[in-house]
């Protein structure tokens, strides 16, 4: 598949939402891309290497309004969270973008409107459900059980209103007809069949514009001129759009679209519907050239459970590097699993990983080096380069042939298998040092053969850093300052590719790398407590079923809502409950909820409430608790 090399080479990571802060997922995409654009940088490629933040959107909306901050406020801090977090990664990417910067509105509405007068868009109403935590629509049909995500399983709500439509079911063919023609678009290839599978499945077109909130982009004024409804754009449109606005499509900023196709967008399995279907879509109405490879990753859980929030077992990577640096986290993702499977985050696993590859493997490799240079060479090696080359032919042919395997492992983005193949050098090196015996040749007076031998491994080890560099920055130049060999592509090309070997050097000792861990550095967060009650102290807590008969909005209040319940009583009570940003009061009438009936009134902004409704909420929002089906107001819950 070998892809003649074009100079320019651009590559993407998904803008996050700020919605929360950066985690282990996040890191391992961002670390994949970095690793592929510093690949890619050596090679003597200009490199785009593009990562930011999604900004807008329900869920940002509703996770601003749960802070009680306004949106604006809100994803700067997140967003600068996020930012904080790759610059003290060393985060190599050229640009940050944020869907709330003003050039990329600029583009989205210029996209927009190009593909709504070529047609592609149409106003209409949507009926259908809408999951917020994946910003998605869904059919009846598509739903599950409950009437719930088919993606993420959360409740979703049910969505009328009017919306612009984009024709994706006019793209169906082309799409196949694409992916007929390119059966290695896809990384890893076995996800090219679920995709294709889908296609198959028949396209529906896609409403790609919202009225009932407000925090996102506005349509182009041409568009919105005409309409009486305020459309905002459907965040997955505006959000994809990122990958154009970035290089200056349409809008005044920097052109780089010289860059465009982009070589490769990295993205999690969670997401390579929205770019290997509704993506390609919209750059066919705009007419341009399509991406040259998109690459979905696996999904990462700690301990063997999935992470979030509320169980509070997510692992926050700034945690990780403190503890045990930055390139052994970086090795760790990237060695661990294979790319496009999921993967399991454990300090026993990755303690086994530093231990076993980075400590033994090579860590021992370079200090044996070094403590035989000192000793015998005084740091000062040198052999005749010809008797050398003639010696140690087989096992330079071999990690010859090891290397110039790499670069197409990087191109499919398998560089679980990079690392490992890389692996195999240290492997035979350290086979030649059990094999040679050099404490023996020592005792025989064989220096010569001595020095052949370190020469040999400092050569090794100057290629493998060189190839190691893209996965481990710092460790790599670590290794290269021993050699005094700066790390830059035309060197890169010099000792990989000309396959360059050196036969005197005086060698800079370094303190070890990668000291064995004996036990864990990080305290394991307890993951909740228990707290039992006894069936005497529960029964003194009341809770009925009631149905909402009336709500109504609190003038001076963000949060709250006011409403009045039937709880099968002679009168009806009033409830104050801080739902605001999640339901509207038109939902709410007819629902009915669960409420603590024995609370001991309370006014709330000078209203009185007597009782609380019961809710749930996590990571992704707030849902209200009711029976599976209707009961009699009054029944109390037992
Ligand atoms: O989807 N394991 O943003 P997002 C592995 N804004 N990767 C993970 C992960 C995990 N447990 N959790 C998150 C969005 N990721 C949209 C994208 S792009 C135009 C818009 C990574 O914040 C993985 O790359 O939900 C996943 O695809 C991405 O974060 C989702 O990030
Ligand atoms: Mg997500």
């Amino acid at each position: 598949m070998e892809e003649a090399l074009s100079s320019k080479f651009y590559i993407t990571t998904p803008i996050y939402y700020v919605n929360d802060i950066p985690h282990i997922g996040h890191a391992y995409t961002t670390i994949i891309v970095d690793a592929l654009a510093r690949f890619h940088r050596l090679l003597g490629q200009e490199v785009f290497f593009l990562t930011g933040t999604d900004e807008h959107g329900q869920k940002i909306e509703q996770a601003a309004a749960k802070k009680g901050k306004n949106p604006k406020e809100y994803v700067d801090e997140i967003s600068k969270r996020f930012k904080d977090i790759w610059e003290s990664f060393g985060i190599s990417y050229d640009k940050f973008i944020r869907t709330t910067d003003s050039y990329h509105i600029q583009t989205a509405q210029k996209a927009f409107l190009k593909m709504y007068q070529r047609g592609d868009i149409y106003k209409g109403e949507y009926e259908g459900n809408y999951c917020i935590s994946c910003e998605a629509f869904f059919t009846k049909s598509q739903l599950i059980e409950g009437g719930r995500c088919p993606d993420c399983k959360k409740e979703t709500t049910l969505v009328k209103e009017e919306s612009y439509f984009f024709k994706l079911s006019a793209y169906q063919e082309r799409l196949l007809e694409f992916y007929k023609q390119h059966s290695d678009f896809i990384f890893p290839k076995s996800r090219y069949n679920e995709v294709i599978r889908f296609i198959e499945d028949g396209l529906e077109d896609l409403s790609i514009t919202r009225t009932s909130f407000d925090w996102g982009v506005k349509l182009p004024s041409e568009i919105a001129n005409k309409d009486s409804k305020k459309h905002i754009m459907y965040v997955w449109l505006d959000a994809l759009i990122n990958y154009l606005s970035a290089l200056g499509y349409e809008n005044e900023s920097d052109d780089k679209m010289e860059f465009w196709p982009v070589n490769y967008h990295i993205v999690g399995k969670d997401i390579l519907r929205f770019h290997a279907i509704y993506w390609l879509a919209f750059l066919m109405s705009l007419e341009l050239p399509l991406p040259r490879h998109i690459a979905a990753h696996g999904w990462w859980t700690k301990d063997g459970a999935k992470m979030s929030k509320s169980v509070g077992n997510v692992v926050n990577p700034q945690e990780i590097v403190n503890a045990y640096g930055l390139d052994c986290f970086r090795y760790f993702i990237l060695r661990e699993v294979s790319f496009g499977q999921d993967g399991d985050f454990s300090q026993k696993a990755l303690i086994e990983r530093i231990n076993a590859d980075l400590s033994n493997d090579l860590g021992n490799l370079l200090n044996r080096l070094l403590g035989m240079s000192a000793k015998y060479f005084n740091n000062h090696l040198r052999v005749d380069i010809q008797a050398f080359k003639a010696h140690y032919k087989e096992e330079l042919e071999s990690i010859h042939k090891i290397l110039m395997g790499l670069e197409l492992l990087m191109q499919e983005v398998q560089i679980h298998r990079y690392l490992e193949e890389l692996w195999k050098i240290f492997a035979l090196a350290n086979g030649m040092i059990a094999k040679k015996e050099p404490w023996r040749l020592v005792k025989e007076d064989k220096m010569q053969e001595v020095a052949e031998l370190l020469v040999f491994i400092a050569n090794l080890l100057i290629k493998a850093a060189f190839c190691l560099s893209p996965c481990m920055p710092k460790t790599a130049k670590e290794i290269l300052d021993v050699f005094n060999i700066p790390l830059e592509s035309k060197h890169y090309l010099e000792f990989i590719k000309n396959n360059q070997i050196i036969s005197e050097m005086v060698l800079m000792p370094i303190m070890a790398l990668f000291p064995k861990i004996e036990t864990p550095l990080l305290e394991e967060k307890q993951i909740k407590t228990q707290h039992f009650i006894t069936k005497e102290e529960f029964s003194k807590i009341e809770i009925k079923v009631g149905t909402i008969l009336g709500a109504e909005i609190m003038p001076k209040s963000e949060k709250l809502l006011k409403l009045q319940v039937d709880l099968g009583e002679e009168r009806e009570r009033q409830i104050i409950a801080g739902i605001k940003s999640y339901y509207t009061t038109q939902e709410l009438i007819g629902k009915q909820v669960c409420v603590l009936a024995n609370l001991k009134p309370a006014k709330l902004m000078g209203e009185l409430s007597e009782g609380m409704i019961l809710a749930v909420s996590d990571d992704d929002g707030l849902s209200l608790i009711q029976p599976q089906a209707i009961k009699k107001n009054g029944s109390q819950i037992s």
